[in-house]
């Protein structure tokens, strides 16, 4: 308790996008679109994140202001059983940041590179198999904790500098790319309706939009505890959603013209990014000026998102179990970095390693994406849409709020529509489980 508050508007926006805006939308969403009919995804995407993404975000940051206490103590409050929910919201951040942070070393790694050498590490695969990513991973979680330290006002002032420049070093690569000659391939591909859209990429959308928005994860919650009453709820969500939207499409306008340019494969994941894109700018005129440029901006992309993802887990031991925040970075930031040790050696020492047929790494993401966050969605809506007295919620989201005319629909959504959606998403995950583990 005795948490702080934003000291500015500006802050707790900026702060929230950079919780939002994350390796999501640079390496997945951009590459969702291609793959699942272009615009037609796109259009799909964006009503998911009206319907379901927004009225999501608003319970949790309403929940998270009305408790003015970490997830578990929130849910707690919400119904005595609904503790389990709050749990969920704590250890999903906790595994996440652990092979977040491992990304984000190897994103280190490849501009000090760049920095030093005016290229990229010359092998991408012998770099994320060798066991210096620990190293690496052990820097970007002291650069996480260093930040969460300082408590909410450091997470402000980081988030401050940090997102700004990602803004504007995004315009300046995306405006290299679609200079480049024969660019028009590559925004074809990403927003030329076409076919493709098919029932799997409905939940693919409907992942997609929880993961981009953070949403299920305790960090709504946890940041909109720090939110003061005069803060308009529903027109902070839409910005925050807003914001994160147009990265997305962004990063897509900055990366696919380019791959196509020079001739390569349109991919996703680690490989787009740190194999992929390094290429590109090899062949590019000034390449290494805009390689600096763009890790720079996917590792403030990344540090934002992982302050967000540690602040979570920090804030539940300093309310939960009443520890300093001192000893709450210091203890769980170490027990993070030993965490993530197992995804880091996944590419090279521990390669060899498979978990009910998955890679070490990817059994770490199947179970926060395909478990944890789902199936915490669907308790969250059940509670607070049934065992709960919502209306305190709609009363809590209107304090500071005039525009917030939708009331009715909001409760029904939190009742009706995003729990048979949440329901939709388990289900095809659990098949997608399924299939590989029988595979
Ligand atoms: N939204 C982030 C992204 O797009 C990833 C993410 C998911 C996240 N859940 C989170 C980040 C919770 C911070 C907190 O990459």
């Amino acid at each position: 308790m005795g948490q702080k508050q934003w000291a500015s508007r500006v802050g707790f926006l900026l702060a929230a996008a950079g919780s939002a805006i994350g390796l999501g939308n640079l390496w997945k969403f951009p590459y969702l679109m291609g793959r699942n009919g272009g615009f037609t995804f796109l259009i799909v995407y964006l009503a998911f994140v009206i319907v379901l993404g927004l009225p999501v975000m608003m319970l949790e940051m309403g929940l998270g202001r009305y408790s003015g206490r970490d997830p578990v103590q929130t849910y707690k409050m919400v119904h005595p059983k609904a503790k389990i929910v709050g749990i969920f919201g704590v250890i999903a951040p906790f595994i996440i940041l652990s092979y977040y942070s491992v990304i984000g070393g190897w994103i280190i790694k490849y501009i000090i590179s760049y920095a030093a050498t005016f290229a990229a590490p010359a092998d991408f695969n012998a770099f994320i198999s060798s066991n210096e990513t620990i190293l690496w991973h052990l820097l970007f979680m002291v650069i996480t904790i260093a930040i969460c330290c300082m408590g909410v006002g450091g997470i402000e002032k980081a988030s401050k500098v940090m997102m700004p420049a990602l803004f504007v070093l995004l315009i300046i690569v995306m405006i290299r790319s679609v200079t480049l000659e024969g660019s028009s391939e590559g925004l074809r591909f990403i927003f030329e309706p076409k076919g493709g859209f098919t029932l799997s990429s409905i939940n693919a959308a409907l992942g997609q939009v929880f993961y981009s928005l953070s949403l299920c994860m305790g960090i709504t919650i946890t940041y909109g505890s720090y939110l003061p009453k005069n803060e308009d709820i529903p027109k902070s969500c839409g910005i925050i959603a807003g914001m994160d939207t147009a990265l997305a499409i962004c990063a897509g306008v900055a990366i696919f013209p380019a791959v196509f340019v020079f001739g390569l494969e349109p991919g996703q994941g680690p490989s787009l990014i740190f194999g992929t894109l390094p290429n590109v700018f090899n062949a590019m005129p000034g390449g290494v000026a805009f390689a600096i440029a763009f890790f720079i901006l996917v590792f403030f992309a990344a540090v934002t998102s992982a302050i967000a993802l540690f602040e979570v887990v920090v804030s539940f031991a300093i309310d939960s179990w009443g520890w300093s925040r001192k000893k709450s970075v210091a203890i769980m930031g170490a027990l993070i970095f030993f965490l993530g040790i197992p995804s880091a050696l996944s590419f090279g020492a521990l390669g060899d390693v498979t978990i009910l047929n998955y890679s070490v790494f990817d059994f770490i993401g199947m179970i926060t994406d395909n478990i944890l966050l789902p199936v915490g969605g669907i308790l969250m809506c059940y509670f607070i849409g049934w065992k709960f007295d919502i209306n305190k919620l709609a009363d809590e989201i209107e304090v500071g709020s005039a525009g917030f005319k939708v009331r009715k629909l909001w409760i029904s959504c939190i009742r009706y529509v995003a729990p048979i959606l949440l329901v939709i998403v388990t289900l095809s995950g659990f098949i997608s489980v399924y299939n590989t583990i029988v595979g």
